[in-house]
This record gives C-alpha cells, structure tokens and sequence, in this order.
C-alpha cells in the first residue's frame, strides 16, 4: 500500500542554517517547586514507584573525602549524572581538582567506555552540546561515518533483496568511531586539565578492574550469547565456557588499559594514525569487516553550531542534524505551544493526544527530510520556520487520531522487528556555570559485540542507522527515504538528542538519553516536566513517560500509564495504545535521562540519576 505526502507547499532549498522559533509571550515562573504533590498529580504505578525507589535508595554517601554520591543530590557546586558510580565519581573528582565541566564530561566519558562497556566507548560515537558561562555554545559531532567501501545498497543482495543478516554481521556495520575525536576536539578548545589527566582514571579502572554491579551484569546477560560467539568478546566480559561471571565479579581489561594508555600519551591521532589504529583496522578486516587504515586516518569530529529553540520563554540548545533532535524537539515543543499545553497534565487523553499527534507529525517529517547534512539539502530552516510548525498543529483533529499512513513519506506494508539497543546519556554543570550535555552510543547493547583483540575495543555497529533499503519505508517503523542512504564517509542519521536550556542566558536544565527513536519523546517529556509544569528535576525524570514515532503507528507507554479511562478514550479517539515491551534488562522503561539543573534563584544545583536503569550522581563539594 503506497500513500503520498499530503503536504503540497516543499521547503525552499538549501538553506539549512540555525533557526529560531517564537518564544512564549511570558516567561514562566523560574522557580522550581518541589513538593511532592505538584507530581503526585500526575504519578501512576510506575512513577510511585520510582519516586519509592529513589526514596529509599541509599543516602548520598562520601566517594572520597572531597566527593559526594548518590542517586540524586544537590549542591552548590558542581555536579555529574550519569549511568555508572564509578564514573560519575571520576567526573565529580576532575571537578574538584579545579577541571571544568568539559574536563568532567570527557573523563567521566572514558571511564564510562570502561565500566559501562554496553554503550560507553572508545569504539562508537557521540553528540555533544555545551554551553560556557562565557556564552560561547557550541556542539560536538562525533558520530560515526561510512567506510570508504559501504554504499547504500550495502544490506541488499545482487538482486536487490535486503538481507537481514548484513546488518546483524558483528563486522560488517562498524562505523569509524568517532567519540575519541570528539572528546579531543572539546577537550582541545574548552579543557582545562591535562588531557592525560582526563584519560588516566579509564586507564586505572581498566588494569586494576572493578566490581560488576547488578545493572552491569542484568545488561551484560541480556547480550551475552552474541558476545560469547565471539572470542575475543568472550574472554574479554564472560567466563571461558561462555557464562556471565557473578555480580560483583572483577572485570580487567588489560588490552583497552595500553590502548587508553597510548591514548594518554599521544592523543587522538594514537587511536586514528600509527601502530594502534592499523591494529584496529587489521581486526576489523581479518574478521570480514570493511573499515580500512586511511578510514580511520580520514575521520574528523566537528563543531556546529546548535539549533536554539526558543519555547516557553527558555532557549532549548539542541543537535542539528545528522541528528533528527533538534528539528524534531523543535516541532514538537512548538506544536503543543501552539496549543496551549506545554503545561497540560500529562495524564490526561487531552494532552497525550495532542502529545501523540505532533510527535506523529514531527517523526513524518524526520523520516522524509533527515540525514547528514555534508551529503543531502536537509531544509533544517523550513522545518523549524514559525510557518511550518503552524500548518503542523493545524493539521491535528483535537478529537481524532490522524492515521500515520495520510502522512509523511509513501510507505509500503513490509515488516520487521526491531532491534535491542543501547546507549548512555550524561549531564555536567560546573561551579562556574559550564554546562556539557553528552550522549554516546555504540548503537546495539554491546555494539556489534566485536572487541578488536589487539585493541580492546569493543566496536559500534552504529552503520545500521542508515536506512537500510532505499525507497521502501514500513509500517513497522523502517524508513527508506533518501536523506538517509549510506554512501561512503557519510554520518547515519541519529536520535541522540542532548539539550541544555537556559533562562535569560544561564543553564537551568541539562539532560539527554538513550533509547533510539524513542529519546526524542523522552527528552520532549522532562522538558515539558521542568519548564512546562515546573516539577522539581526528580519529579520531571521520574515521570512517567510516552512514545509515537510515527510507524509503527502505536502510542507506546510505559507500565501502569495511563489511567484506564484515559487509555479507553485515547482508543475511542483512534488511537492504538501499546505497553512499551517489557524486556530485560530496563523492563518497559523508556529512556534513561541522567539529568542535572541549577536554580538561578538560590544557585543551587540538582544532579538526578534516571532510576530507570539506576543513574547515579556526584558532586565535588
Ligand atoms: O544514534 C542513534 O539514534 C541510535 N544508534 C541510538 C541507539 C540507542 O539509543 C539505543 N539505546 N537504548
């Protein structure tokens, strides 16, 4: 079944510059209030019990006697959150050895690449925002890029078949990591310490291991059959008969230590020139794959400037693409502000379907226009001009459900099943007011599972973010437009969406998170949690949370939300409501927003650890 794009009026190509949308005719309230009955309002099953656990989660605890620890806390200094204690930890302690928020996000980076192998790395990609107290703002694009060999029809056959195991060979969707480039390129224009000072945390974590905690190990299991298929993975994260080792079972990994140890001593062009990157490109092909020496040694992070959206009276920083955040937080956002409900009650059939019908728009549009913008026109200005978002929000029925299928870019009835995948996002403010937003990914949980066994890296297979088949878009949720076609050194279209919102020029929220498709909605929901209905930052992360991608054409919650009655008229209104699939190791959890806000009022900052997936959070003082 092919349907065509309704819309007639295209976007005036090329100018893919830096847009901004109308703000709010009155800024809101900056204070943030924290009683537990703005959020009680809107609590069910699932977020009562996130606020219980978090209540009764332990107390923050001192790391070393300059640091503190916990799942959320507050300070008037600075302050981390992100996946991993240990990580978290190193960050807060770069903070208190004078390092700025850029010092903190990078070490806490590399560590994660070694305590949190199921999405942090050296061997994947990352994007990046931050904003200096000096006002200069700036991204980091560190997404991976195609092999000079991978074309767009990498995944089908001669006859123009997909193959469905093209895209599950551990080899074959390696991207050109570029997260070592990226936390150079920001180390190497806004750090303050040593970068080998950043790096040698990782490396100790690395040769002298650490426990495994329970979320590692749940994590770890869930992946552990495709890991044990490869040796060089198996004997790096599992035991020698393939079994995961027990919790709280020391993990070394002696061969990433001399890799971080390189890196340390000569910088990014160790992992992208020289001995360590031929022994990187030597694993890769001698195992089938295609990433050679020359694409490691051509690979360059940048900076872009970010999208600024300018809602509710805040200013959103936010990815322009390759990342679809930007143009689609924008849209979003800026339909529900047309109608009126960047406060409305998240609990109600009102809201979640107009919650549903402008991400079912803005995700139409992500699927039609998106991809690297080195490679195709991507109209970033028309998508976020005041005119478009107008027609978007016009277009919704209040009352009725739009059928995905009368909008967005023709699709054809094929299906496939989704993917399981990984990522981690973290959050920095420092004492001055330095603000890093950062999310890595490797892609899939554990990437393509492939360690390199010379390096110790363990590689993304971030190149099945490409659309897979050209022309051929499914009710199932793949996309097969253009504007996402691999060629070679192009940049896959990502959702990694880190923001940092400011209030008359300072950071008041900086947050992110992983979860594919799905962080868009995830980083729409904490804003309009903090800044619409101006919850406290747990109460705004712990909320319960929805999701519409436009195919598959499914409103997706999390468990236990919405109310039944709110669940009935929401199908009464055409909508087909799913509970998002409840699959180990985050159950029906959507996202993992490690967040952190600062009160411009009282100065005082709130570092949260999603207790989805048991973020944690430090601070130096
Ligand atoms: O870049 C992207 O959009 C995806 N590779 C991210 C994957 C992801 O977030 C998985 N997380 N749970």
């Amino acid at each position: 079944m092919r349907k065509t794009w309704k819309r007639k009026r295209g976007p005036p190509l090329p100018p893919h510059s830096q847009r901004h949308l109308p703000g709010a005719a009155a800024a809101l309230n900056r204070s943030r209030r924290v009683e537990l009955s703005e959020s009680l309002r809107s609590l069910t099953l699932l977020s009562a019990l996130l606020v219980l656990a978090s209540c009764t989660a332990p107390e923050v605890s001192r790391a070393s006697p300059d640091i503190r620890l916990g799942h959320q806390l507050t300070t008037h200094g600075g302050a981390v959150a992100c996946a991993d204690r240990l990580a978290a930890t190193i960050g807060a302690q770069l903070l208190a050895r004078g390092g700025n928020a850029v010092d903190a996000a990078v070490g806490t980076a590399l560590a994660l690449a070694v305590t949190w192998p199921s999405a942090g790395n050296l061997g994947g990609g990352g994007v990046m925002i931050i904003a200096m107290a000096d006002g200069t703002q700036v991204t980091v694009d560190a997404r991976e890029t195609a092999p000079a060999a991978f074309h767009e029809d990498a995944f089908l056959d001669e006859g123009g078949n997909y193959v469905p195991s093209r895209a599950t060979d551990p080899w074959l969707c390696i991207g050109v990591p570029g997260s070592v480039a990226g936390l150079a390129l920001a180390h190497e224009r806004f750090g303050t310490l040593p970068w080998h000072e950043l790096v040698a945390p990782a490396i100790r974590l690395a040769h002298q291991g650490f426990e495994r905690g329970e979320m590692f190990h749940r994590i770890l299991s869930s992946s552990a059959t495709a890991l044990a298929a490869i040796p060089s993975s198996r004997e790096v994260f599992l035991n020698p008969d393939g079994s995961v080792p027990a919790t709280g079972t020391l993990l070394k990994q002696p061969a990433l230590a001399r890799t971080l140890e390189q890196l340390a001593e000569n910088g990014p062009e160790a992992f992208y020139r020289g001995p360590l990157a031929k022994a990187l490109a030597a694993d890769i092909q001698e195992n089938g794959g295609l990433l050679t020496y020359e694409d490691l040694a051509s690979y360059r992070a940048v900076f872009r400037p970010p999208l600024t959206l300018e809602i509710a009276g805040t200013e959103i920083l936010a990815m322009p693409p390759p990342s679809s955040g930007g143009v689609a937080i924008g849209q979003i956002l800026g339909q529900l502000e047309r109608h009126g409900a960047l406060d409305g009650d998240p609990g109600s059939a009102e809201f979640l379907h107009l919650y549903a019908e402008s991400a079912r728009r803005a995700y139409a549009e992500r699927a039609r226009w998106l991809g690297d913008p080195g490679y195709v026109e991507v109209p970033t200005a028309w998508l976020l001009a005041p005119e478009t978002i107008d027609d978007l929000a016009a277009s919704i029925d209040p009352t009725r459900a739009t059928a995905s299928t009368s909008i967005g870019p023709p699709i054809t009835a094929l299906r496939r099943t989704p993917d399981k995948k990984q990522t981690t996002h973290l959050s920095v403010i420092d004492g001055d007011g330095n603000a890093v937003s950062f999310t890595t990914t490797l892609e899939a949980t554990y990437g393509s599972k492939a360690v390199s066994a010379r390096t110790g890296v363990l590689l993304n297979n971030e190149l099945r973010d490409f659309n897979r088949i050209p022309g051929q878009s499914t009710e199932s949720g793949h996309i097969g437009t253009a504007a996402n076609l691999a060629a070679p050194g192009k940049r896959p279209l990502t959702s990694m969406s880190p923001i940092i919102v400011l209030e008359d020029n300072e950071v008041v929220l900086v947050t992110g998170s992983p979860g594919g498709r799905t962080i868009i909605n995830t980083v729409c929901q904490i804003f309009l949690g903090f800044v619409g209905r101006r919850l406290s930052l747990s109460d705004a992360v712990a909320a319960p949370r929805v999701h519409h991608q436009w195919f598959p054409d499914q409103l997706v919650f999390e468990p236990g939300f919405p109310r039944p009655a709110v669940r009935e008229e929401l199908i009464n209104r055409g909508h087909t409501v799913v509970n998002r699939e409840d699959t180990p190791p985050a159950g029906g959890a959507l996202g993992s927003a490690h967040s952190v806000s600062r009160n411009r009022l009282t100065g005082i900052v709130t570092a949260v650890g999603d207790p989805r997936r048991d973020g944690w959070s430090a601070t130096d003082s």
